[in-house]
């Protein structure tokens, strides 16, 4: 999977039993998604149609680095699908311990919104990854 983004876990982003907040953890998900899905695609006109189950297996305490990685799990005519994985980091160790792990999907629109195709490089590039 390849490095999307880093964050530091601030005290301004814990919750109130003193973990990461859910919804600033899925913030950092849905961006980092939403990039690889413009850098992959070569185009901005990218929308989020899809979240799958987010499921928070561990607990992230402050001071802890999380990286999120993704990659292309399905390409689609306008769809594409990436696994995203958020790891939390010992800043001590560089241990890495999968925290979240989902599905996110993306639909290529065009200046009317609607569903247009994403160019055929890009499919060419992910063929194997042929939306069934
Ligand atoms: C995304 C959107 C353009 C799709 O329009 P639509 O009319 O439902 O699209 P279609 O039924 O023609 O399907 C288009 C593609 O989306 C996929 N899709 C649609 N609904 C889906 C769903 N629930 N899950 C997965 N894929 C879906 C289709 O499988 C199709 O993929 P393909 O072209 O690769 O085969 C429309 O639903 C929309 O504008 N949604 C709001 C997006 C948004 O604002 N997101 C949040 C901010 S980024």
């Amino acid at each position: 999977m390849q490095l999307v983004t880093t964050h530091i876990c601030m005290a301004k982003d814990l919750g109130v039993h003193g973990n990461l907040f859910g919804g600033i953890m899925m913030a950092w998900i849905d961006e980092a998604a939403s990039s690889m899905a413009v850098s992959t695609c070569h185009t901005p006109n990218m929308v989020t149609v899809k979240v799958d189950e987010l499921v928070f297996k561990k607990k992230v305490k402050e001071g802890f680095l999380i990286r999120i990685y993704g990659e292309v799990a399905e390409i689609g005519n306008s769809s594409i699908k990436f696994k995203i994985e958020a790891r939390k980091v010992s800043v001590y160790t560089d241990e890495e311990d999968v925290v979240v792990s989902t599905f996110i999907t993306f639909v290529r629109i065009d200046e009317s919104g609607l569903p247009t195709p994403i160019p055929s490089p890009v499919k060419e590039r992910f063929a194997g990854l042929s939306k069934k």
